[in-house]
């Protein structure tokens, strides 16, 4: 069994995002520049945002922070898009999820600029991706990608089943394994709540992708020898263990299903650290327009 390192990878990838920057701007070009959107106080999401500017400070991009209240009106929410879309000197930015219920979060991704959609949320760019046209690949997709690659899982003509059809990872996660490249070509099952037998099909699986949100949902007699297991889910669950009063549960029981696999993601220290270098790769690419001209 061989566990696959999101954090080292990570670092790997953000120190290479750093280099890259220093060598733009020491011929003159021009500081990436990202902004984050935070609505409400949610606990997870401070900490994820106060990450993502942290980050940017790291592989040297200049970083904007925006904070609404949870009161905020979904007017006065586009029209911080908006002046998002039309400053120069932001080249991508993202808007925090979830969004208080009176907000409707597919106008507010609507209304970002696709250029700048650095999350790769608009339809534009989703549309772009299953088109396999250049496009803005989302976090955790993107980042579990990397791994793959980074890892040299074998993946073609394996089958692959993802748990979870989320807009966000099970949906874009499941297209891309089964696309034409080096790293996809698999044959994919999108397992999800209605889904009658779940294990008749992970048994059957030499990837499975955990991303339901369940704590500790797949134990090891759902899984065969030798397949590999990327766990997505981050529930937060109280706990008198970390300073924080939190700890972070994936959707594997890891104890017992790491022995049966030939690679596994821990949480946390999988996919997690992944989702931040991801969100800088993409805000670095949209500072060169190397997606949009
Ligand atoms: N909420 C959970 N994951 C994400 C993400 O990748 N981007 C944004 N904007 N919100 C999220």
């Amino acid at each position: 069994m061989e566990l696959i390192d999101g954090k080292k990878i990570s670092l790997q990838l953000q120190s290479e995002i750093a280099e890259e920057v220093k060598t733009i701007v020491s011929k003159g070009g021009k500081q990436p520049h990202l902004a984050a959107v935070l609505v409400g106080n949610d606990g997870g999401s401070e900490t994820y945002v106060a990450a993502k500017i942290k980050a940017c400070e790291n592989v040297g991009f200049k970083s904007t922070f925006i904070r609404h209240t949870s009161e905020v009106t979904e007017a006065e929410l586009l029209a911080t898009v908006v002046k998002l879309n039309n400053d120069k000197d932001i080249d991508g930015y993202i808007v925090q999820m979830p969004l208080p219920k009176h907000i409707d979060e597919q106008k507010i991704i609507k209304a970002v600029d696709p250029a700048k959609d650095v999350d790769g949320f608009h339809p534009v760019n989703v549309g772009r991706m299953v088109l396999s046209l250049p496009s803005y690949i989302s976090a955790t997709p993107n980042g579990i990608v990397e791994l793959i690659k980074r890892y040299k899982i074998e993946t073609s003509g394996k089958h692959c089943v993802v748990i979870g059809r989320s807009n966000i990872v099970g949906s874009p996660m499941s297209i891309l394994m089964a696309k034409n490249n080096a790293f996809a070509n698999c044959t994919v099952t999108i397992c999800h709540s209605k889904t009658k037998d779940i294990s008749f099909f992970t048994k059957q699986a030499d990837i499975i992708i955990c991303a339901l949100g369940k704590p500790e949902f797949l134990t090891a007699d759902m899984v065969k020898q030798g397949a590999v297991v990327i766990d997505v889910g981050t529930t937060r669950v109280t706990s008198t263990e970390t300073k924080s009063g939190f700890k972070l549960k994936g959707d594997v029981k890891f104890d017992e299903v790491a022995p049966k696999c030939s690679f596994i993601t821990p949480v946390p220290g999988g996919v997690g650290p992944m989702t931040i270098a991801s969100l800088l790769s993409n805000t670095l690419l949209a500072s060169k327009k190397v997606i949009y001209k």
